[in-house]
């Protein structure tokens, strides 16, 4: 099992992705949550940095609406030196099934004595329906 953790949604993925320059944003209220995006346009994929103060699981959802329900989500999280990292969907207010092609990829991961962070891409479009779109 893995200790509670840190997970954040993220509102209508779509729009605020579209433009070229890095985003930096902290998503919670005790700023424990570091945010940054990368657009790589002529890659067509989306690189995330998380820094996140917590030894337990961090985990990422691109809403549609602002629930749980239909999100695209990642959660990963860095075990004895080792990253466990997992494309998700969310069902509702419960555990997020994996899916069944994982779109999203860790780049890296690390944990120090205070924060985990994470490195991760994704193309914009995965053709998976499980998978939100990003344009
Ligand atoms: C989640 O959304 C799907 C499709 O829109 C719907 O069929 C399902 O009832 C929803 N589940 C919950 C728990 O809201
Ligand atoms: C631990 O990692 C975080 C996030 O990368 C970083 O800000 C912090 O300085 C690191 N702490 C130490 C003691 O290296």
């Amino acid at each position: 099992m893995i200790n509670a953790g840190s997970f954040v949604l993220l509102f209508s993925a779509g729009v605020i992705f579209c433009d070229d320059s890095v985003h930096t944003t902290v998503l919670d209220p005790d700023g424990k949550y570091h945010i940054s995006w990368e657009l790589l346009r002529e890659e067509q994929e989306i690189v995330f940095h998380l820094e996140v103060q917590t030894h337990g699981y961090v985990g990422l959802g691109l809403s549609p609406n602002g629930g749980m329900n239909g999100s695209d989500i990642v959660t990963g999280w860095i075990k004895d030196g080792k990253i466990y990292f997992q494309d998700r969907h969310g069902t509702g207010n419960r555990l997020p099934p994996v899916d069944r092609t994982q779109d999203w990829h860790v780049l890296s991961g690390n944990e120090n004595d205070t924060h985990t962070s994470l490195v991760f891409r994704r193309k914009l479009i995965t053709c998976d329906q499980e998978d939100m779109e990003i344009d």
